[in-house]
């Protein structure tokens, strides 16, 4: 293993923050891994695991260890009449696992197209979109304990799954490295077309029944057309999550914003925070190199040389400025790092 120092972070972060890693090193098998975790090297001071740091905000240098996941393969480790299980390693690129599952015709990922990362980070912040969540499809994740520095699975129901919110976020947070997850997928063509506007997307194009690949496709069109690609301007999709409010709560916003938009969740109503960001005016703001995207509001961008502290203050702003207009806390679904 080559361990790299005074490393820059620019091409490993989607925001494109030129931010410097103390140390860097790129780890390709869990024979590496393990013997990394055995080291002083990391012993010695905090680390970090990075998969294509697309969802990630460094507020300034690193001063620790950056691992760089690359465990790569995919292997069938079930299958049935119905479905199958297959285990990816956390070094594969998501949307390249979602592509390769539709072209075996191995279903229910599609939704989750063109999501930005790499599989281990998947499990972690629970990655969804157009109505799926990627924990309807897990079977397992398979890691290594960093006390122990012994391999251990975990169930689907050991990881705790909520949105956006999984054991690896809290509990077992640089305790736990994931090294592989298991995805039980099904053999039968069963769409979720649940998402209002990815219903209306397919059937511009689809005619007769749509098949998981038209599927595939619509997610794919939606996003190119709805979010930013970091390599034109760098960001790291939704930066907030979608807040979540009591209905008393909503009621009484309604008297004062009569076309507030709310989706039941539970037993709670969940408030599109792009809606309420376009409502205070921070749409396609500048703010120095930063900036609020003007295709989505949710979506903050960095227009060339902006560094963590820029962007991390104008979310400051945008949770003030939300916070001053309706009463609601925004949560960042980025990780700050310090
Ligand atoms: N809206 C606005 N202004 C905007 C954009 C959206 O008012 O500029 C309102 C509209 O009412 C729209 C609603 O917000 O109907 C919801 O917007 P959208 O469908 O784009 O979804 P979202 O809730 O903003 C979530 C995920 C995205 C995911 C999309 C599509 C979160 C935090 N974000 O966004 O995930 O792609 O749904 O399913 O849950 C990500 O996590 O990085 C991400 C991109």
């Amino acid at each position: 293993m080559n361990i790299l120092r005074n490393f820059s972070l620019k091409k490993y972060n989607t925001f494109g923050i030129d931010a410097k890693a103390a140390r860097f090193v790129s780890v390709a098998s869990i024979d590496d891994l393990r013997q990394l975790i055995g080291s002083s090297i990391y012993k010695s001071g905090k680390s970090l695991v990075l998969g294509c740091g697309s969802n990630i905000l460094f507020r300034g240098d690193f001063n620790g260890l950056i691992i760089s996941m690359d465990i790569k393969g995919m292997k069938m480790v079930e299958i049935t009449d119905r479905h199958v299980i297959l285990e990816v390693g956390a070094g594969e690129i998501w949307h390249d696992f979602v592509e390769a599952c539709v072209k075996n015709k191995y279903y229910g990922l599609e939704n989750l197209a063109l999501i930005p990362g790499k599989v281990g980070a998947a499990p972690v912040q629970n990655i969804g979109a157009y109505g799926a969540e990627q924990d309807e499809f897990v079977y397992s994740v398979i890691g290594i304990d960093t006390a122990s520095n012994e391999e251990r699975e975990l169930s689907k129901e050991e990881c705790k799954f909520g949105y956006r919110e999984s054991i690896f976020k809290n509990t077992l947070s640089g305790d736990f490295i994931i090294t592989s997850v298991k995805y039980k997928l099904n053999k039968q063509e069963t769409l979720n077309l649940s998402y209002k506007e990815l219903e209306q997307e397919i059937s511009k194009f689809v005619v007769v029944e749509p098949s998981a690949e038209a599927l595939f496709n619509a997610v794919c069109r939606l996003r190119k057309r709805i979010l930013c690609d970091p390599l034109n301007l760098g960001n790291a999709g939704s930066f907030f999550k979608n807040p979540e409010i009591n209905e008393d709560t909503f009621e009484s916003l309604k008297e004062s914003f009569s076309d507030i938009p709310g989706y039941e969740s539970g037993d709670r109503i969940k408030i599109p925070a792009a809606w309420l960001i376009e409502q205070t005016g921070w749409k396609g703001k500048r703010y120095g190199n930063a900036g609020v995207s003007a295709r989505h509001a949710l979506v903050l961008v960095n227009f060339g040389n902006a560094t963590g502290q820029e962007i991390y203050d104008l979310s400051e702003q945008i949770i003030a400025s939300v916070d001053d207009l309706f009463g609601i806390q925004l949560d960042r679904e980025v990780n700050v790092v310090e």
